[in-house]
């Protein structure tokens, strides 16, 4: 597809594909976008794509007589993973990287040190009529990720980030509803816990002229602007005045607890979103987590502790770092349970303020729904606080 003249996006859209890293759930597909920019005296190929797909890239390129150089932003296999057939095709071609990122592809896919030139942050290369700047954004989301400004259109090649797991045929993201719950999405899974470092790269961008962002994920962008403000939104604004609830029941008393405080918070004007983790998708219950104020993991007692899938669910929240303020934890046990413990130790990450957890023998009780009732009025205070109510 044509970008601009001398411009084009090539690569797999992956329509079919479910599950990245064997982790992430991909309930629109994926796409890995390549992108060839042919110069009057050089051409460039921009990142590859997921072997899986290495066939397609390959007919593509099937009428390219000299591809002069392979730009390699990332060394995940899902851009980098054809880079040896190419570099088979095209055995003058040179790999053009960050010097992380040659560690990376020499690691990852045994690609000869000779074939592989280190770029600096800012350096230029002229294509002849293009002009390639490459620019280093580390940890979006790798330490060796970078991207590439084409002066002459006014392009920026963004690779994973900005990006979105969203299979389409359109060039540009023309739905933008579909579009920005994609981003938001990925940026969930992929980007949230680098906020700091999106932040430095946001500001390393601020003053290029962009009329297009190209990333290697999902559609591309026309209005550059669409984007960098949902990112500036999820990474700098406050959080917004939202309660998720990740619970698992075993015998209903749980789910009762769940349910008491669910009623009580949006009664307070809060809005609350719960997430069943026996049917959770991963994905649905990361997006939640972007603007959540606060996060009140609720679990039975399982063996003492708590149970698995509540367990996942905290370590997922804290390994994605989202800018929760408040925790809590509630649930229910028997005989003993040491379930609030375990799960206040596995969210640190968020240096979040924990609130009293609420555990409960059995089955919920009046003086079991006051203290859900305390708790509830607890996190309306702390979000007014805070200024979101
Ligand atoms: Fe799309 Fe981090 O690879």
């Amino acid at each position: 597809m044509i970008v601009r003249p001398g411009v084009s996006k090539i690569g797999a859209v992956h329509f079919e594909r479910r599950l990245f890293d064997s982790l992430i759930p991909l309930p629109k597909g994926t796409s890995y976008n390549a992108y060839l920019i042919e110069g009057s005296s050089k051409t460039a190929l921009l990142d590859t794509v997921d072997p899986i797909k290495a066939d397609v890239l390959m007919e593509q390129l099937k009428d390219v007589k000299k591809i002069d150089y392979i730009i390699a932003h990332h060394a995940e296999q899902d851009h980098s993973g054809a880079i040896p057939m190419v570099l088979e095709k095209y055995p003058d071609a040179k790999v053009l990287c960050s010097q992380k990122a040659k560690e990376f592809l020499i690691d990852l896919l045994s690609i000869e040190e000779n074939k592989i030139n280190i770029v600096e942050d800012g350096e230029t290369l002229d294509l002849g009529g293009k002009t390639l700047t490459f620019i280093y954004a580390p940890w979006v989301h790798w330490p060796e990720t970078m991207f590439t400004y084409l002066k002459e259109d006014k392009i920026l090649f963004t690779c994973d980030f900005l990006g979105s797991h969203l299979a389409t045929s359109d060039l540009y993201g023309t739905d933008r509803c579909q579009v920005y719950d994609a981003a938001k999405r990925y940026y969930a899974e992929i980007m949230m816990p680098f906020r700091s470092f999106i932040e430095k790269n946001i500001d390393k961008i601020k003053n290029l002229e962009i009329q297009i962002i190209a990333p290697s994920h999902g559609p591309l962008y026309d209005d550059p602007k669409f984007i960098i403000d949902a990112y500036k939104d999820w990474v700098f604004s406050k959080p917004k005045n939202t309660v998720v609830i990740p619970y698992v029941s075993m015998h209903g008393s749980v789910k009762k607890m769940e349910e008491y405080l669910e009623t009580s918070l949006a009664a307070k004007g809060i809005k609350v979103e719960p997430f069943d983790l026996t049917v959770t998708d991963t994905g649905e219950f990361a997006m939640s987590l972007v603007d959540a104020a606060t996060i009140v993991i609720a679990t039975p007692t399982v063996l003492s502790g708590a149970h698995p899938l509540a367990v996942y669910a905290s370590y997922l929240a804290n390994a994605l770092r989202p800018k929760t303020e408040f925790v809590s934890i509630i649930g229910s046990y028997s005989w003993g349970s040491r379930a609030d413990k375990q799960l206040a130790e596995m969210v640190t990450n968020l240096k979040a303020e924990l609130i009293s957890p609420v555990f409960v023998k059995g089955y919920p009780k009046d003086e079991d729904f006051k203290a859900l009732e305390k708790l509830s009025e607890t996190i309306f205070q702390k979000h007014k606080e805070l200024g979101i109510i």
